[in-house]
């Protein structure tokens, strides 16, 4: 659960900080990346997590990095000059920020709506320019094992109905600023391998049917995120063998397919620790408390998910006062809901570290940073281990 030099860094703390392994990053992608065949695209989901050394790493084995706002663009740009992002999705796109997409040439838009598309047509040909397009469907599947945040399949925002979908595919001929390139469908959020390949099927065969019936040639499908990370169960990983084998299988059937995916999650997921020390130590009606530095306004993850987010201890010097029974690890927040994990088999003291894992996605760049004004913890990139490397499957 934590590399070596993670722990080292870790010991030496004297508040929260995220501590990223770069060198555990930069093996687990390109791990990831020769479990697939060459054929399959693979794209980085930047909201994940965009720190820039993080994505100078992911970038060396990706084939792009997909953007979700003006805001993901911008950083793009200033972090990978010259690296336009390979896609811009998200709902709610403003004429701003695709006016900015255009002018970066950004490689493909996921259009969300049909208003989307009319827009995008009229700021591209007043750009000059011609707008690759996938539509992206909302498709009616439901993910097999339960899927953790289902995004389609059911009344969702995000996308387009396949009715919808067929329309603008019918209309784009007459627009001349946008290219239809063909579809793309991010349907769920924690997907084992065996799921995310039936999902990955069903997408496949419905875009071949749909590209058949408006005429596409050469169609491009981009099948989204949502390989799981379980934290329940942090030595398990998402079978990326099982899931390359799959696709290859997918393309099997059909040469002459573009097939892309955008994970995040389980891309900088185990590069990432949050670690911080016990501030107080206590016993409320029969149940003991342990206060850390920092909270769920550096890590929301489990606030956001519901978990307990697996954690190491690293002994302080300190007796322990909790010796064995359950701890709840919570933060300095003035809510009850700013607890990181609960009950918790771990002997604390006052000063230890508490080394918080599985912290690298969906961290601290979704957490609710200005909540009771405390300091924003420290980061560290670290260079890295070659220990405790993750398996891809
Ligand atoms: C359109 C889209 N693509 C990719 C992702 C990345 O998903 P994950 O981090 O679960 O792999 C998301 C996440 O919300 C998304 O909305």
């Amino acid at each position: 659960m934590i590399t070596s030099a993670v722990r080292a860094e870790a010991l030496a703390v004297d508040g929260p900080t995220y501590l990223y392994d770069l060198g555990h990053l930069d093996a687990h992608v390109a791990a990831i990346r020769a479990a697939l065949p060459s054929q399959v695209e693979l794209l980085y989901a930047m909201k994940a997590n965009p720190d820039p050394a993080l994505l100078g790493i992911v970038a060396r084995h990706t084939g792009g990095i997909e953007v979700a706002s003006g805001g993901e663009l911008a950083h793009l740009a200033r972090t990978l000059p010259g690296t336009p992002a390979a896609a811009f999705g998200g709902p709610g796109k403003t004429d701003a920020e695709i006016a900015e997409a255009l002018a970066a040439g950004v490689r493909r838009f996921h259009v969300e709506s049909p208003w989307e598309l009319h827009r995008l047509d009229g700021l591209a040909r007043a750009a000059g320019r011609v707008a690759d397009v996938l539509l992206r469907v909302n498709l009616p599947v439901s993910a097999p094992g339960g899927a953790a945040l289902m995004m389609g399949g059911r009344p969702s925002p995000f996308g387009m109905d396949p009715a919808d979908a067929d329309d603008c595919a019918r209309r784009i001929p007459d627009l001349s600023g946008v290219r239809l390139r063909g579809v793309h469908a991010h349907l769920a959020s924690g997907l084992d391998a065996a799921g995310a390949g039936v999902v990955a099927r069903t997408i496949v065969e419905w875009a071949l049917r749909f590209a058949a019936d408006v005429g596409l040639t050469a169609t491009e499908v981009n099948i989204g995120g949502g390989m799981a990370v379980d934290y329940a169960r942090p030595d398990s990983r998402f079978d990326w063998v099982m899931y390359g084998a799959t696709l290859r299988r997918l393309l099997d059937a059909q040469a002459a397919r573009t097939l892309r995916i955008e994970p995040g999650r389980a891309v900088t997921a185990y590069s990432g620790w949050y670690a911080t020390r016990v501030l107080d130590l206590k016993r409320s009606h029969g149940e003991w408390f342990a206060i850390v530095a920092g909270g769920t306004h550096h890590l929301r993850t489990p606030a956001a998910k519901g978990h307990s987010q697996p954690l190491v201890a690293l002994p302080g010097g300190g007796a322990p006062v909790a010796d064995g029974a359950p701890v709840t690890v919570v933060g300095q927040l003035c809510t009850p809901k700013d607890v990181l994990a609960r009950r918790v088999p771990v002997r604390l003291a006052i000063g230890d570290v508490v080394v918080f894992a599985m912290a690298g996605a969906y961290a601290w760049n979704i957490s609710h940073q200005n909540f009771l004004m405390h300091p924003p913890p420290a980061v560290r990139h670290l260079a890295g281990s070659t220990d405790h490397l993750p398996s891809v499957t």
